[in-house]
């Protein structure tokens, strides 16, 4: 693919736990850029393409399907995310935007792998990742039971005792795969148990340089 100016702009991915407070600071990162004066686009996994829509009914239980086959789905999102002709990322980072995603293939490998192998997610992923590996992932590292108390104050969970078990074997596939993965890829992990502004504070300290033109 031909890059359309040599300003590429950084691309950072968010990761965590549901409940670990990612969105929290990737909207004080978002404020923090545009006081800064530096181009940005926020997005999110799932999408809202029709095939994260897709994603959407199977994951609320309006649809059926087959954990193998939400895998492969959030492959072909996570594709249409990339280079979708109206608003793909890659587009956008070769034109000198910065992105900054809500969860990007590092979700696929710890969700998706509780129930299958992890080097077949990784496998399946193989091509986002050379089409756009992350400037950096900042994993956002919280105790589970400090998780599931947000998640229970901010939506309605019926099962929180099944929900406990799986974000912490969640939270223990991302650090497999951060270990398995750590000569290819950046990961810079936080301590999102400390308070936003300062939490915010110590992301920006680390990741500025990413932004320097
Ligand atoms: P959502 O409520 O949209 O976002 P969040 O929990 O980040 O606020 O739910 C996203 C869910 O999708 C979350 O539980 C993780 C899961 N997920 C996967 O299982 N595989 C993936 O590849 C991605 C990107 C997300």
């Amino acid at each position: 693919m031909q890059k359309t100016t040599n300003k590429r702009g950084a691309f950072i991915a968010f990761e965590g736990i549901d409940g670990s407070g990612k969105s929290t600071q990737i909207t004080l990162l978002k404020q923090r850029l545009q006081r800064e004066g530096i181009k940005c686009y926020t997005t999110c996994e799932p999408t809202d393409s029709p095939i994260g829509s897709l994603i959407h009914q199977i994951m609320t239980g309006r649809v059926l399907s087959d954990n193998k086959v939400i895998a492969a789905l959030f492959v072909a999102d996570r594709l249409d995310h990339l280079l979708n002709p109206t608003n793909g990322i890659y587009a956008k980072i070769m034109d000198g935007t910065s992105v900054i995603s809500d969860r990007y293939y590092f979700s696929s490998y710890a969700y998706h792998s509780v129930d299958m192998p992890m080097d077949w997610v990784i496998d399946a992923n193989s091509q986002s990742a050379e089409i756009l590996r992350p400037s950096v992932t900042i994993f956002v590292d919280v105790n589970p039971d400090n998780a599931l108390k947000r998640i229970a104050k901010t939506r309605f969970h019926p099962e929180l005792f099944e929900t406990r078990e799986r974000l912490v074997s969640v939270r223990e596939k991302y650090f497999e795969a951060f270990e398995k993965l750590k000569d290819v890829e950046n990961v810079l992990i936080v301590d999102g148990e400390k308070e936003e502004h300062i939490l915010e504070a110590e992301i920006w300290e680390k990741i500025k340089a990413y932004f320097a033109h």
